[in-house]
């Protein structure tokens, strides 16, 4: 089942989330249609509080855009309780987008190389380290569970110029490709 993806502004994207008991209910169902609300959206991640849920979870699926210059990536994964625990390498820049924020991008600053410990859909943990493109759309996916939004961490020129799209975003007036909730709607 498709969920509506909850669009900048609502407050349950500034949550940090909580988490995720082995005992929650339908955790099948809510993954089920995770990754298909993620698909049908064309997103490489999603998290539970983008569909209206301050859980630590997420899922991330990078084999979409793996192609040849990119050979190590190709990680398809639910994350659950996930931890950071290291992040270190060397910053650099990537144009971001989200599916709660549609049609802004914008350039984030990252470091390159994580290690993380996290929990599959069995509640086993593993832990890990990722880099590249895995690491950014791993960060970026844990801001999200941190209640943290990528148009934060963009430079203060960029904030600016971004300042009346995410209004629009916020109030509903906007048109995305996919079911979205707003925050408010204006009229
Ligand atoms: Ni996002």
């Amino acid at each position: 089942m498709i969920l509506p993806i909850y669009g900048y502004g609502q407050p349950v994207l500034k949550k940090m989330a909580l988490e995720l008991s082995p005992d929650y209910p339908e955790l099948d169902s809510l993954i089920a249609n995770m990754w298909e609300t993620m698909y049908n959206a064309h997103g490489v991640g999603l998290a539970g509080p983008q569909v209206g849920l301050a859980l630590r979870i997420f899922v991330v699926d990078t084999e979409q855009i793996k192609d040849e210059d990119k050979p190590d990536l190709g990680i398809k994964k639910v994350f659950i309780n996930p931890e950071i625990l290291d992040e270190d390498g060397k910053l650099w820049a990537f144009e971001e987008g989200c599916l709660s924020i549609p049609d802004i991008r914008g350039e984030v600053e990252r470091l390159s190389d994580i290690r993380i410990r996290y929990q599959d859909e069995q509640f086993n943990w593993f832990e890990e380290y990722y880099s590249g493109l895995n690491a950014r759309v791993i960060q970026h996916e844990y801001d999200h569970i941190q209640g943290v939004l990528f148009t934060e961490k963009l430079k203060p020129l960029k904030k600016r110029l971004i300042k009346k799209k995410l209004e629009m975003i916020r109030t509903g007036q906007i048109v995305s490709d996919y079911k979205m909730r707003f925050a408010s709607r204006v009229g």
